[in-house]
């Protein structure tokens, strides 16, 4: 297929783009560098710079392009920013993605897979999550992803789209062989934030709250690899059917607390990562693990880094690596 990818510079959105690539599809990335890097888009993968918002530059690439479909990867997605400024927040994720699918209408493309989040469930009443369960979530982020899931599905009856919304859990480590990973400025993340600690470039890491109804009083999260969810990218956009909406869970039905996070990574890099217990992070639930079992049985997707270890050394290759990330 001949497939746009609009983020396909970011953290998830060039993984994917590798996978593409090795898979035999036509890849054109468009992105506008603002939070990706031109070197971690593939090299078999042509390359436009370009902003969401500018509708006349999304045109152009369409009409030169004839896609077989589209993969939206771009987004803000920093939970504490969208509360303190929510417009940026619809600006980007919902109006630039209104934009993206009027040009993708009007281009003829009928297959369209979006990266959604499973910040839609906000604190889920039942774990592990089911797609099934009730859609409320509990930050300006969570309801951009939720708006955008809801245009897909009225765009599927109305003319005919084809569209796979994929709720990741939380994206972890980098590409196995170490040439691309993680590098957001500034970092939020659990992991790329452990792995600073054991480089040397931070103190410590902190704890949000050790006072959580879970097992060791830290969150639970499911740490899903980038690679898995690539893979599940390359089987989402090979099963778009046109007039139907789907959207799947992709995480690994396991979940880890932060201090088993600090801990993993303590034995990866055999530092001993200092860390301090401070406030919880406002918004923060406290347990969130994936059912993923639609997506194996409607893709036969299997998720292969069932070990949070893993995940961690493949994370840990790219950080000692490349320090100061792509560019610095
Ligand atoms: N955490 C710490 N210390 C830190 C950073 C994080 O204790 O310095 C904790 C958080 O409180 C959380 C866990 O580590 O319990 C993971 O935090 P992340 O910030 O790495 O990721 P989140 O779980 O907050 O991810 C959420 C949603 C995703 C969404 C993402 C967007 O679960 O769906 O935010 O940034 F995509």
């Amino acid at each position: 297929m001949r497939i746009f990818v609009v983020g396909g510079a970011g953290y998830v959105g060039s993984h994917c783009v590798r996978r593409l690539v090795a898979g035999g599809h036509e890849v054109t990335v468009f992105d506008n560098l603002s939070a990706g890097h031109r070197r971690a888009v593939d090299p078999g993968a042509a390359f436009v710079q370009g902003d969401l918002a500018d509708r006349a530059a999304l045109e152009r690439v369409f009409s030169a392009g004839r896609f077989d479909a589209a993969m939206h990867f771009a987004a803000f997605l920093n939970v504490g920013e969208s509360v303190s400024e929510p417009l940026k927040y619809w600006q980007n994720n919902v109006a630039n993605t209104l934009t993206l699918l009027q040009v993708v209408q009007a281009s003829g493309v009928q297959r369209f897979v979006f990266s959604s989040s499973c910040a839609v469930y906000g604190e889920p009443e039942d774990l592990p999550i089911v797609e099934t369960l009730p859609k409320n979530p509990i930050n300006p982020y969570g309801n951009t992803k939720l708006t955008v899931e809801l245009m897909l599905a009225h765009s599927a009856p109305a003319w005919g789209l084809g569209s796979v919304a994929l709720r990741y859990f939380n994206a972890a480590g980098a590409a196995v062989d170490g040439s691309i990973g993680e590098d957001h400025d500034p970092e939020i993340h659990l992991i790329p934030l452990v792995l600073q600690v054991a480089l040397g470039v931070r103190e410590n890491i902190r704890v949000f709250g050790t006072d959580y109804p879970t097992p060791d009083g830290t969150c639970v999260r499911d740490y899903i690899h980038v690679e898995d969810l690539a893979e599940a990218h390359l089987l989402a956009v090979q099963a778009c059917e046109p007039g139907r909406a789907e959207a799947f869970n992709v995480g690994t039905g396991r979940g880890h607390s932060v201090l088993e996070i600090v801990a993993a990574a303590r034995t990866v890099t055999g530092h001993p990562v200092p860390l301090v217990v401070t406030a919880r992070r406002p918004g923060d639930p406290p347990a969130l693990y994936a059912d993923s079992d639609k997506l194996r049985r409607a893709c036969g997707w299997q998720p292969r880094y069932l070990d949070i270890h893993r995940v961690i050394e493949t994370a840990w290759r790219w950080h000692h690596a490349h320090p100061g990330g792509f560019e610095r």
